[in-house]
């Protein structure tokens, strides 16, 4: 029989995870599958006990049920500070982690982009850029978090700064003078997403050739903010292995199994 996996979330239809990790699966033999399920919220615990039940392997957790997941599984201490859960490993009881930073990283780390040391900015301050902040600031980033709202952004950097303790938090006001002190710039907004293809959080002229530029949507893939990023000469880094390593992260986690990323990101950029 073979083991099932999924994704939670409402709305689902869209969800590009079946695919990839059904690839992943077929590439490497395995007896698994992975399908979406619509579970809306305060349904989660009743959904989560009967994958549980029926011997699922594991889940993902998208909108709008990665903060009410906290209450219902055992979380790990990086889940927990974050404030969100994305994936579930049923093999002991119901494990609980958020992979969502680490996917940032390994993509930063892929494209050869020095963590430790660099100063950060991160534009936005809803639960990816949470993820983001927690993950990079433990892996040694000096960050700046800045947002629309800028309440939330001294609300965030104040709640990493006992990991990161130059973390500061501000406004949009002055994007050009904290670029200027940037390494790198991560756009953790919806700016620039389908139909707003226009919207952008800064133009060349506010970019250095220095920078590197990573923009986590991914829809679509070449955003106006990546296309002013190489305008200006800076690294420019397409959002979607964000979204596979995040995934891939979740497969080892219920796998064990070393997750075959190029097989995941065929498959990802087959659905975009
Ligand atoms: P996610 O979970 O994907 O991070 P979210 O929690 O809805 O999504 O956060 C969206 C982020 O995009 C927020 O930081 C939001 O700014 P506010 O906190 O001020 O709402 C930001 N955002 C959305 N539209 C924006 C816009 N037009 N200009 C600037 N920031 C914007």
């Amino acid at each position: 029989m073979r083991t099932v996996f999924g994704v939670f979330g409402d709305p689902i239809a869209h969800s590009r995870s079946p695919h990839m990790h059904n690839a992943a699966f077929r590439e490497l033999g395995m007896e698994c599958t992975y399908h979406a399920f619509r579970v809306s919220r305060g349904n989660l615990k009743d959904a989560l006990l009967g994958g549980k039940a029926m011997g699922f392997g594991g889940v993902n957790l998208t909108v709008p049920l990665k903060q009410e997941a906290l209450k219902i599984v055992d979380a790990d201490p990086l889940a927990k500070s974050i404030g969100a859960v994305n994936t579930i490993d049923f093999k002991d009881g119901m494990k609980g982690y958020n992979t969502d930073g680490f996917g940032a990283k390994r993509t930063l780390e892929e494209k050869s982009v020095e963590i430790k040391g660099s100063n950060l900015l991160i534009v936005g301050a809803g639960g990816a850029s949470r993820a983001i902040a927690f993950q990079l600031a433990k892996d040694g980033a000096n960050i700046t978090i800045a947002n629309r709202t800028e309440q939330k952004a001294i609300d965030l950097a104040s709640d990493i700064s006992f990991i990161a303790t130059s973390a500061r938090g501000c406004g949009l006001e002055n994007i050009k003078e904290l670029i200027m002190e940037s390494d790198i710039l991560i756009n953790c907004t919806t700016m620039g997403m389908h139909p707003n293809t226009e919207g952008t959080i800064a133009t060349s002229e506010e970019m250095h050739p220095e920078l590197t530029v990573l923009d986590i949507v991914y829809n679509p893939l070449e955003t106006r903010l990546l296309k002013e990023a190489k305008k200006a000469g800076a690294k420019a880094i397409t959002g979607e292995m964000m979204l596979i390593y995040q995934g891939a992260e979740a497969f080892r986690i219920w796998t064990g199994v070393e997750p075959p990323v190029s097989t995941m990101k065929k498959a990802v950029l087959e659905e975009l």
